[in-house]
C-alpha cells in the first residue's frame, strides 16, 4: 500500500522535474545554433584558403551562427550542386563566389528568389540577385600595376608587357585588365605586348609564357592577375634563361605571393583583400536584421615588393601566431565552457535529483504519519466495535435470558392457567347451549365460548414450544396417507371462505395412496397455523391457494394468500418467538409461526416465506418423507401395532377446532334503523368486541359496525352518527387518526366520540383527547359504565346545543370570549352561523331547498339534516319556517304591508299556507297580530 502510494507520487512528480531539468540547462540549447550559413568558393588556393581560415576564426564569436565552407575546384557544375544543396538544406546565408558569372547566376536567384539571403563578393553576379556585394576593387588593381610599372622604369626605357590574365567571364580578371589598360596609357613607354586568357591557373600560364617569349623576345615584363600564374611565369621565363625578366603577380597570399617577392622569385605583388572576417560579419547584420551595405566596397591597390616582403611575412608570422594562441584559447574555451554546461547540467541533475528525493522523502514520511494515523484510528475503530460487539453480545444475553424467564413465567401461567380455563370453559359450553337464554344472552355467551377457545389454543401453544425448547418434544410418527388428510384439513376451512368470500382454493400433486410416517398432530398444528395465518391477513373477497406436494423425498406444502404482506424487515424476524408482524393488530403471541418452524425442524424439514408487502405473502413448510408405502417393510422400527393408516381421518385435535371457531365470522347485519332511537357506529378490529358492543347497545340505539378505520370514516359521512365508540389501536388508520379525521369534516365534526382502548396509559387519554376524541373508556369495560358514558355524552351534547336557543347566536360570543378554531364548539358554532345566515340571505326565495343550504356548505343534504337535527333537534325545513315566520312577525309588527305581502316576501309560496302555519307557531293569525 505503502509502496504504491510512493510509486505514484513519484510518478507524478516526474514528469514536472523533467521539464524543470530541460529549463534550467541552458547548456543543452548552445549547442544548436538558432542560424546556418553556407559558403561556396568556386576554387581552391592559398588565397582562398586565407580567406576560408578567417570565416572560421569570425565565426567563433557569433555563438549563433555556425558555417559550412564547399568548394567547387573551378567546376561551374559542382559549385551549381553546393548551392542548391544549402537551399535543400534549409541555410539561413549564403556566401558566395560565382566562378563564372553567367554560369552560375540562375542557382544564385534561385535561392535569392526563395528569400534565402545571398551575399556576393570576389567575383560578381550577373544580375541584381543579392543581398549584399562586397565588391574588391579589381578595376583598382589593375590600375595599381599599371601606376607600380610606370613609376619603377626609368623614363625612356620602354617596357613590353605580357598580361597573364584570368578566366574570361570572371569579373576581376575583365576588370583588371580594363584598369591596366586604361592606366598604361598615361605611359607611353609601357607597351602591351600580349593578353592571354591563363585562367588563373599556372599550367595554361607556364605554357603560354614559355611559347610568347619565344615569339616575342622583347618582353621584358610579365604581370599576372594572380600570383599562381606570376610563379608559372617565372619558371618558364627561367628555363628560357631570361633572367631579366620583371615579373608582377596578385594576391599577395602571404604563404605564396609574398614568400615569392621575398625569395626574389618575382618582383612584387599586389594585396587583393581576402576579407573573410568582413563577409561574415555583413552576412549576421543581415540575419539579425541589422543595417548592412548592399554593395561593400573594398579598397585595393597595394604593392608588394622587396622593400615590404620580409616585413609583411614576419607580421603575418606573428599573426599566425597570434591567430594561433587565440584557437587554442578559443579551443580550450570551448572545452571549458562544454566542461562548464556539462558540470551545469551535472549540478542541475543533482540539484533535481536532490529536490526529487526531498519530495519523496516527504512524501514517505507523510504517508509513514498518514499509514500510522490509519493504523490508530482502525486499532480505535476495531476496539469500538469489539465493544460494541460485546455489548451486543451482552445485550443478546440478556435477551436470551429474558426471553427464557419469559417463556418461563408463559410456561408456568399456562400450567396455572389450564385448570381454572378447563373449569370455566365446560360450564359455558353447557350454558351457552341453554334454551332458556334471550337471543342476546347467547350472543355473549358466544363470544365467551369462543374467547375461551382462543386462550385454551394460546396456552397450548405456549406449553408446545416450551416443551420443544427443553428438547422434550418427541415426534409421534404414524403410518398415513398425507394427501387425503391434508384434503381433509384444509376442507374444513371451506366454510369460513365460504362466508368470508375468499376464494380458496387447493391443488395436492402426487400420489394420494402414497404411505409415510408422519407425526399427525404436529402437522395438523403446522397446517392449521398456515391457513389460520392466511384467513387472519386476507380481506374479505381475496384469496387463498394451498398447494400439497409429495414425491419419493419431500412433503411440500405451500400457502399463499392475497393479504397484506410482509415488510422485508420483519420477513427476517417472523419466526422470532413473540415477534408480531402487525404490533397493533396482534391475533395472537406471535408464537404461532415459531411453532410452525418448531414443529417443521422437529420433522427435520424447515419452513420458509415469499411476500411482498401489499401483495401477499407464501409459506411454504417441507418436511423429508420418512417412508414410503413401498419401504414400509424395511422400514425400522417396524410398527407392527401401527393402526392403519386412514384411522386418523375424520378426527380433529381441540386445538384445530379452536382455531376453526375463532375463524369464523361474527358480527351484526345490522338491526334496521329506527328513527326513535339515536344511532351509534362501533368500530373496533376485534369482530369478538363488535359484538359484545352491538349486544350490549342493541337495546337502547339503532348500532353500526366498522371493523376499521376507513370503513368507519366512510360510514360516518355516509349516516352522520349521534356517537361513535371507536378502539385507538387499530391496523391502518387507527382510531386517533379516524377521530382526527372526523373532527375535522363539518359533516362529522359535530359527532361525540368515545375512545376505547386496552392501554391505561396516561399519554394514550391525552393522545385521544388530543385528536379531539370527547370520552375516553378503557377495556376491559363494566357494560353499564359504558352505557352511562354513552348516554351522559350524548344528553351533554344535546344541552349545550338547546342553549343555542332559536336565534342561532354563536356560543363563544355568549361567553363573551374571542371565537377559537381549536374549540370544537366553536367550529359547530361557526357552522351554525353560516347556516343561518344562508337562510337569511335565501329565505325569501320560495322554492329555497335544504339541498340548496347543504350545498351551499359542501355537504351533502342527509349530512346537514343529521348533523342540524344534532345540533338543535330541529329539521333544517323546520328552522328555515321558523324564520320565516319570525321575520313575518315582526314586518306585521313595524310596516304597514299587507299580510299578503309580507307572506310573499318571507318566502312563502301561498298567503293561506302562511297563515296556517303563523297560526300554528304563535297560536294566533297574522291579522290578529296586527289588529293588536
Ligand atoms: C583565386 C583567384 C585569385 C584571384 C581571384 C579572382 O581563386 O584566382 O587568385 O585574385 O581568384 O577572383
Amino acid at each position: 500500500m505503502l509502496t504504491l502510494t510512493v510509486i505514484r507520487t513519484l510518478r507524478r512528480l516526474c514528469a514536472p522535474l523533467v521539464a524543470c531539468l530541460l529549463l534550467l540547462a541552458p547548456g543543452c540549447t548552445a549547442d544548436s545554433p538558432k542560424f546556418k550559413i553556407g559558403v561556396s568558393q568556386c576554387s581552391d588556393d592559398e588565397w582562398r584558403s586565407q580567406m576560408n581560415d578567417e570565416i572560421r576564426r569570425e565565426i567563433l564569436f557569433h555563438d549563433d551562427a555556425e558555417v559550412e565552407i564547399l568548394t567547387a575546384d573551378d567546376n561551374n557544375a559542382d559549385q551549381i550542386r553546393d548551392i542548391e544543396y544549402f537551399v535543400r538544406h534549409n541555410f539561413d546565408l549564403i556566401i558566395v563566389s560565382p566562378r563564372e558569372s553567367k554560369a552560375i547566376t540562375p542557382a544564385i536567384r534561385e535561392a535569392y528568389e526563395k528569400g534565402i539571403p545571398v551575399i556576393v563578393f570576389d567575383r560578381a553576379v550577373d544580375g541584381p540577385w543579392y543581398t549584399s556585394f562586397m565588391k574588391l576593387d579589381n578595376h583598382g588593381l589593375g590600375a595599381a600595376a599599371a601606376d607600380y610599372i610606370g613609376s619603377s622604369t626609368p623614363r625612356s626605357n620602354p617596357v613590353n608587357v605580357l598580361e597573364l590574365r584570368g578566366l574570361d567571364g570572371s569579373s576581376p580578371a575583365d576588370e583588371r585588365h580594363r584598369g591596366f589598360l586604361e592606366r598604361i596609357d598615361s605611359f607611353p613607354d609601357i607597351n602591351l605586348v600580349s593578353t592571354v586568357n591563363a585562367r588563373w591557373k599556372g599550367e595554361p600560364a607556364e605554357r603560354y609564357t614559355d611559347s610568347l617569349l619565344r615569339r616575342y623576345p622583347e618582353i621584358n615584363l610579365i604581370y599576372a592577375h594572380n600570383d599562381v600564374m606570376a610563379l608559372a611565369a617565372a619558371r618558364a621565363a627561367k628555363r628560357l634563361g631570361r633572367r631579366d625578366i620583371r615579373i608582377l603577380g596578385t594576391d599577395a597570399a602571404p604563404a605564396l605571393g609574398i614568400r615569392a617577392v621575398a625569395d626574389s622569385m618575382i618582383e612584387a605583388t599586389f594585396i587583393y583583400p581576402t576579407e573573410g572576417d568582413r563577409v561574415i560579419r555583413t552576412a549576421m547584420k543581415i540575419l539579425h536584421g541589422e543595417p548592412y551595405e548592399k554593395i561593400d566596397n573594398v579598397p585595393a591597390r597595394f604593392a608588394v615588393d622587396a622593400t615590404n616582403a620580409p616585413l609583411l611575412l614576419r607580421q603575418n608570422e606573428l599573426l599566425a601566431q597570434r591567430t594561433h594562441q587565440i584557437e587554442v584559447l578559443t579551443d580550450r574555451n570551448l572545452l571549458i565552457s562544454s566542461r562548464h554546461r556539462t558540470q551545469q547540467w551535472m549540478l542541475y541533475t543533482a540539484g533535481a535529483a536532490l529536490l526529487f528525493l526531498a519530495v519523496a522523502v516527504l512524501f514517505m514520511v507523510r504517508s509513514l504519519r498518514q499509514r500510522r494515523r490509519y493504523q490508530k484510528e482502525l486499532s480505535e475503530k476495531n476496539d469500538q466495535l469489539r465493544a460494541e460487539r460485546d455489548r451486543q453480545d451482552q445485550l443478546y444475553a440478556s435477551l436470551e435470558e429474558a426471553t427464557r424467564s419469559k417463556l418461563m413465567f408463559f410456561t408456568n401461567v399456562s400450567h396455572d392457567l389450564r385448570t381454572p380455563l378447563t373449569l370455566i370453559a365446560e360450564p359455558i359450553e353447557q350454558v351457552a347451549e341453554a334454551d332458556y337464554l334471550t337471543p342476546v344472552h347467547k350472543s355473549l355467551m358466544q363470544v365467551a365460548r369462543r374467547n375461551v377457545r382462543i386462550l385454551r389454543r394460546l396456552i397450548e401453544q405456549i406449553l408446545d414450544f416450551r416443551r420443544y425448547q427443553n428438547g422434550k418434544a418427541r415426534l409421534e410418527l404414524q403410518p398415513v396417507r398425507p394427501l387425503p388428510l391434508l384434503e381433509e384439513w384444509a376442507e374444513s376451512f371451506r366454510s369460513v371462505a365460504v362466508k368470508r368470500h375468499i376464494k380458496y382454493q387447493y391443488t395436492f400433486r402426487g400420489d394420494r395412496e402414497a404411505v409415510m410416517a408422519l407425526d399427525v398432530e404436529k402437522m395438523e398444528r403446522i397446517l392449521f397455523n398456515l391457513l389460520s395465518n392466511a384467513f387472519k391477513f386476507t380481506p374479505d373477497h381475496g384469496s387463498i391457494t394451498l398447494t400439497a406436494g409429495l414425491d419419493t423425498a419431500n412433503l411440500r406444502i405451500s400457502v399463499a394468500d392475497t393479504g397484506i404482506g410482509i415488510l422485508p424487515d420483519d420477513k427476517a424476524r417472523i419466526f422470532d418467538r413473540f415477534y408480531q408482524v402487525d404490533r397493533i393488530h396482534p391475533t395472537g403471541s406471535g408464537i404461532g409461526l415459531s411453532l410452525t418452524k418448531a414443529f417443521a425442524e422437529l420433522m427435520e424439514g424447515s419452513i420458509t416465506v415469499e411476500s411482498e408487502p401489499g401483495k401477499g405473502s407464501e409459506f411454504t413448510v417441507t418436511v423429508p418423507v420418512r417412508y414410503t408405502a413401498t419401504t414400509m417393510a424395511e422400514t425400522t422400527p417396524p410398527a407392527p401395532a401401527a393402526p392403519h393408516p386412514d384411522h386418523i381421518k375424520g378426527v380433529r385435535s381441540q386445538i384445530a377446532d379452536d382455531i376453526l371457531t375463532e375463524l369464523q365470522p361474527t358480527g351484526h347485519d345490522g338491526v334496521p334503523l329506527d328513527d326513535t332511537r339515536p344511532l351509534l357506529l362501533v368500530v373496533d378490529d376485534n369482530p369478538d368486541i363488535i359484538a359484545l358492543l352491538e349486544d350490549i347497545l342493541q337495546a337502547d340505539y339503532n348500532v353500526i359496525s366498522a371493523p376499521d378505520g376507513k370503513t368507519a370514516l366512510r360510514l360516518a359521512g355516509k349516516y352522520v352518527p349521534d356517537l361513535i365508540v371507536c378502539d385507538i389501536m387499530m391496523p391502518g388508520t387507527d382510531g386517533l387518526e379516524v377521530t382526527r379525521k372526523l373532527k375535522s369534516e363539518i359533516p362529522t365534526s359535530h359527532i361525540p366520540v368515545l375512545m376505547l382502548t386496552a392501554c391505561k396509559l396516561d399519554e394514550q387519554r391525552v393522545q385521544s383527547y388530543d385528536s379531539g376524541a370527547d370520552g375516553f373508556i378503557s377495556k376491559p369495560f363494566s357494560t353499564e359504565l359504558l352505557l352511562s358514558r354513552i348516554a351522559s355524552l350524548l344528553e351533554n351534547r344535546r344541552r349545550i346545543y338547546d342553549l343555542w336557543e332559536e336565534t342561532g347566536k354563536p356560543l363563544a360570543s355568549r361567553r363573551g370570549k374571542l371565537p377559537d378554531s381549536n374549540d370544537p364548539l366553536q367550529v359547530e358554532s361557526d357552522f351554525y352561523r353560516r347556516f343561518m345566515e344562508i337562510i337569511a340571505r335565501q329565505h325569501t326565495v320560495s322554492e329555497l331547498a335544504v339541498r340548496d343550504i347543504a350545498d351551499a356548505l359542501g355537504i351533502t343534504s342527509p349530512q346537514l339534516t343529521r348533523k342540524i337535527k344534532a345540533l338543535t333537534n330541529l329539521s333544517p325545513v323546520d328552522i328555515i319556517r321558523d324564520y320565516r315566520l319570525r321575520r313575518a312577525r315582526n314586518l306585521i309588527l313595524t310596516t304597514d304591508r299587507s299580510i299578503s305581502e309580507i307572506a310573499y316576501e318571507v318566502g312563502f309560496s301561498s298567503p293561506q299556507y302562511f297563515s296556517k302555519c303563523f297560526r300554528d307557531a304563535y297560536g294566533r293569525s297574522p291579522s290578529d297580530l296586527r289588529m293588536k
